[in-house]
């Protein structure tokens, strides 16, 4: 069973996968992990994220063992690899690494923006999960005070905005609901809330 999970920047869609991936005993893999690390790598090198070439050749360089948890989970790694990842380049350089974890024999649970209209259309379950703007830049703020970042809800809020317009707008693979995906709003509830949900829809359309 593959079970693919989108959506945008703080919408739970990460929570939401790895409870399933727990809840069901598949593995899991966060696809927005690899654009982080190939800006990241990007930086490191001394070119920006605007940089097609650099950026596609990190991407084709990514050791996905070395990717160093604490520096991609940055605000700014966030607004990097939303840059990183509208060059075709770059996706297509990461294309077949997720289609394999995808088609794994057991099957697997992705989450990121394009799961369930690029990487694997062919998905059991496909969920689209969002929340309002404001709900999401309120959740993000807390993650990264939490982990000592000094940074304002507005500025948070204003980042938000534009990586959604971003994310939305490239021409390729851009954060889209997939036809047959369900969506699922957590605006209105608790992580295990948002968590039963999922579960539930995942349930309801594995029986079907
Ligand atoms: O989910 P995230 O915030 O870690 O993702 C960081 C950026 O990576 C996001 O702004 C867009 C990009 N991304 C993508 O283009 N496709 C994916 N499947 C996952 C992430």
């Amino acid at each position: 069973m593959i079970i693919a999970v989108d959506g945008p920047l703080a919408s739970g869609k990460g929570t939401i996968a790895r409870a399933l991936a727990a809840h069901f005993a598949l593995p899991h893999l966060d696809t927005g992990t690899l654009y982080r690390a190939v800006a990241v790598a990007v930086t490191d090198s001394g070119a920006q994220p605007e940089d097609a070439k650099a950026a596609e050749a990190a991407a084709l360089a990514l050791d996905i063992a070395a990717i160093d948890e604490s520096r991609i989970r940055s605000a700014g790694a966030g607004v990097a690899a939303s840059i990183v990842s509208a060059h075709p380049g770059v996706r297509a350089a990461l294309l077949k690494l997720q289609r394999d974890f995808a088609r794994q024999p057991g099957g697997a649970v992705l989450d990121g923006r394009d799961i369930g209209t690029v990487i694997a259309p062919d998905a059991h379950v496909k969920l689209f999960v969002t929340a309002d703007p404001e709900v999401r830049a309120g959740r993000r703020h807390a993650e990264l005070i939490n982990r000592g970042e000094q940074i304002g809800f507005d500025q948070v809020l204003g980042q938000l905005r534009q990586r959604d317009a971003r994310d939305a707008s490239r021409t390729e693979a851009p954060l889209m609901k997939a036809d047959d995906a369900v969506e699922l709003d957590t605006s209105a509830f608790t992580q295990d809330e948002a968590i039963r949900a999922a579960i539930a829809i995942v349930e309801a359309r594995r029986g079907s």
